[in-house]
């Protein structure tokens, strides 16, 4: 299939380099040059574990280029919609100043026949607005979300847990004849993973464009309960980490996603919980949606419970002290820092008064741009010269391998806050270390 891209930031750099993998020939679209300069050169303009790896393979093949000219979608028969939905800034609802540009831009190069498939994440009656403006046009919408997570973007985008395509439906629900047709081209592009067993949802709009924010709002929804339970056990002296392994051994609950500490943050969770009861406002059922606002509210306590924290270890004020934060990204394997718990909670130290030094394996370009007062380390060992406490903020497999007795050498009080709930107490505190976390006694 002849494929375009619109849009290569994680999600579209991900999918058109995957769509190359699956045998397609693909054209990615960006309106920064910056960024398709990067691509162009074979290089991920961010960290995604896989990726350079990727575009190297398929670039070798010829079958993807990038460019920032949005006319070359015209030789393409299929054409995704990747570009971001952020938050208004002040408000919860979704930004689609973008989703607007480049539907607008991609509209005069459609041909009859053509497929667009929107793959970002959207309020729901986006796709019914946008398909009507499609009319006239021979070419035909359908919503094909994406539910990649950073780090496992490509993994997740060559082996979903599933396949959803929101098709035209008449007035009975069933697709109506450009659907089916449209339908076909979206299983000859997924023709590998269905070949794989890929499970395959085919709906109408609506529900197509509501199973993503139904997604993120039940796994938002999962993080939010443990942290709950971690706010009793806080307040009862038990273990939320023994907590979640006894009841996510019921089959029913599982313990995937059920990690109590900073909570969730990223360009997706937060934002799409807002949008979604932005959008449930619209629609006058914001009563259904309103356990979300406490969800939001049970995530952004956590990171006032840490800085809480850090000051109870250190006798009652963070004021001129020394503090070490590991972890700048949002979660491990990735460099984004957007509604980074690891980055709010070191900058409300440094605003409070704290000395902070952060580190991170690769989220440092992205943090100081975002709070160029704080200050860098390159390393855990340096972040920790001197410091009065050691805040755990962000799992990267290396903090978790930290040698208690090496990080004391370095350090002038071993006191540890584990904010993400993955280091043996024990083990710390046998080395000498005040441990305290989240949750835990
Ligand atoms: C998420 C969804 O998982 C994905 O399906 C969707 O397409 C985009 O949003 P992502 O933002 O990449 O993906 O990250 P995810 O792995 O879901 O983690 C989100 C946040 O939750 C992170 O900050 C993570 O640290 C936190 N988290 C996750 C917890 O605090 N506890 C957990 O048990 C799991």
């Amino acid at each position: 299939m002849r494929i375009s891209v619109i849009g290569c930031g994680y999600l579209g750099a991900v999918h058109a380099a995957c769509m190359a993998k699956l045998g397609h020939d693909v054209v990615g679209i960006d309106v920064d040059p910056r960024k398709v300069e990067l691509l162009e050169a074979g290089e991920a303009p961010f960290y995604e574990p896989g990726l350079p790896e990727l575009l190297a393979e398929v670039r070798a093949t010829g079958r993807l280029r990038f460019t920032t000219d949005m006319s070359q979608a015209s030789a393409a028969d299929v054409h995704f919609l990747c570009v971001g939905t952020p938050q208004v800034h002040g408000e919860f609802r979704a930004d689609l100043t973008y989703v607007e540009s480049a539907f607008a831009e991609l509209s005069p190069h459609l041909k009859p026949g053509d497929v667009v498939a929107g793959k970002s994440t959207v309020p729901v009656g986006t796709a019914e607005a946008l398909a009507a403006r499609l009319e006239g046009t021979g070419a035909v919408l359908v919503w094909n979300p994406e539910f990649l997570r950073e780090g496992f973007a490509v993994k997740d985008t060559l082996h979903p847990d599933r396949l959803v395509y929101g098709l035209p439906t008449d007035d009975d629900g069933e697709p109506t004849p450009v659907g089916v047709a449209a339908r076909e081209v979206l299983d000859e592009v997924y023709a590998t993973p269905l070949a794989d067993r890929t499970p395959l949802v085919v709906t109408d709009y609506a529900t197509a464009q509501l199973v993503k924010v139904a997604a993120n709002s039940f796994l938002a929804t999962k993080i939010s309960f443990i942290n709950a339970m971690a706010e009793l056990c806080e307040a009862t002296g038990a273990d939320v980490t023994r907590l979640a392994d006894a009841i996510g051994y019921d089959a029913r609950i599982g313990r995937r996603f059920l990690n109590a500490g900073l909570g969730f943050g990223g360009g997706c969770l937060p934002k799409d919980i807002r949008a979604f009861m932005a959008r449930a406002g619209e629609l006058g059922v914001s009563d259904a949606l309103s356990f979300l606002r406490e969800v939001d509210s049970i995530n952004m306590r956590r990171r006032v419970r840490m800085v809480d924290l850090a000051r109870e270890v250190c006798h009652g004020s963070i004021v001129g002290r020394r503090v070490a934060v590991l972890g700048a990204s949002f979660k491990p394997d990735s460099d984004d820092v957007r509604d980074s718990p690891a980055l709010s909670i070191a900058a409300q130290m440094q605003l409070q008064g704290a000395h902070v030094t952060v580190t991170d394996p690769q989220g440092i370009v992205n943090a100081r741009a975002k709070w160029p007062d704080l200050r860098f380390a390159e390393t855990a060992l340096e972040a920790a010269e001197d410091a009065d406490v050691v805040l755990l903020a962000t799992e990267w497999a290396e903090y978790r391998a930290l040698e208690p007795d090496k990080l004391g050498e370095v350090v002038a009080h071993r006191r540890i806050l584990d904010g993400r709930n993955v280091l043996d107490p024990r083990a710390w505190r046998a080395a000498g270390w005040t441990y305290r976390a989240l949750g835990r006694p």
